[in-house]
């Protein structure tokens, strides 16, 4: 039996307002949408959950509003089984919220509102510290504070806990403060903007894994949706490969990647054969509408995985 991993997320949680859409309006035009469905999202819920499914002990250290969606989204974390212990109320503030738009051929654009998910403070981190000490993996995203996010690593670093950061929605980054990461993880969009160069083949991802190697950090792995992922470190690089699947909505697949490989790493498996569970893992998420609510669960995964490994 594999070692059940015990794994915190420091992140976000919103509601996902999902609609989907033939094609974008133009300004000061109004069109019909397809479809609309309403969702518990956020990078850092939909990695822990996805870490949940896959078997974890997961522990989510968040803020929500003091709307309707704050208690919903506690209860959720609960429902689900992830320990919610640190994730309070702040009143006065929104929850996080984000109206997503996906097109026909399953592509997304998100537009997030972060909400009570900017009050996530380092002194929260220091309340979950007992927590902390004791998991296997702290997962992080970029929708908290970056003040938090680099504390975080910090924290992990002088725990000797290994660290992942998803450096989601992109934004500048102080390398010296993340350095020390065990894994950084962000898709093509996201490797563009922290490293400013483009990303558009496996090439071009090799090339800015070797630059995000040369801050320090040991493991770079960049997602590349339908191309699979690149897995890069001091001692080479391997692309790969995604499996088939038939995509109808993208949104949360990178996370559906995070959490799972998390996961998966965390059993103890080889490196390599986590990141070509948690490919499949993600590539299966885009087979469902949203986000959590598309997330496998470990017994259906395996199964899918018995079935696909062999080919
Ligand atoms: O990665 C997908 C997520 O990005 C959505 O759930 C949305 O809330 C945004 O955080």
């Amino acid at each position: 039996m594999a070692k059940i991993p015990r794994i915190a997320v420091v992140g976000s949680a919103n509601i996902d307002l999902t609609t989907f859409t033939d094609r974008f309006p133009k300004p000061g035009e109004t069109i019909l949408g397809q479809k609309f469905n309403l969702g518990f999202g956020g990078k850092g819920a939909n990695q822990a959950t996805a870490a949940k499914l896959c078997g974890a002990a997961v522990f989510m250290v968040a803020r929500v509003g003091g709307d309707l969606f704050g208690p919903a989204t506690i209860d959720n974390f609960k429902k689900i089984g992830i320990d919610a212990t640190h994730v309070k109320q702040v009143e006065g503030v929104s929850s996080g919220v984000a109206p997503i738009f996906v097109e026909p051929s399953g592509q997304n654009r998100i537009l997030v509102v972060k909400g009570a998910n900017d009050e996530l403070k380092p002194a929260d981190v220091d309340a979950a510290a007992d927590l902390l000490k004791a998991v296997d993996c702290i997962v992080l995203q970029f929708e908290i504070p970056l003040e938090t996010v680099y504390y975080t690593v910090a924290f992990a670093r002088k725990h000797r806990i290994r660290c992942m950061l998803n450096p989601a929605p992109a934004q500048p980054i102080d390398f010296n403060a993340v350095s020390d990461l065990d894994y950084f993880v962000p898709n093509e969009s996201e490797a563009e903007t922290v490293i400013g160069m483009p990303v558009k083949n496996v090439e071009d991802a090799k090339k800015c894994a070797e630059k995000l190697l040369g801050y320090g950090i040991r493991r770079v792995i960049i997602t590349l949706g339908a191309n699979g992922s690149l897995l890069a470190g001091k001692d080479g690089m391997e692309h790969l490969p995604a499996f088939p699947v038939r995509s109808i909505d993208s949104t949360g697949a990178g996370d559906a990647f995070i959490g799972s490989f998390a996961v998966f790493l965390g059993e103890g498996l080889p490196e390599r054969e986590a990141v070509r569970r948690a490919n499949l893992y993600a590539g299966l998420s885009t087979t469902g509408i949203g986000t959590q609510k598309s997330f496998y669960d470990r017994a259906r995964f395996d199964a899918e995985w018995a079935a696909r490994s062999q080919s």
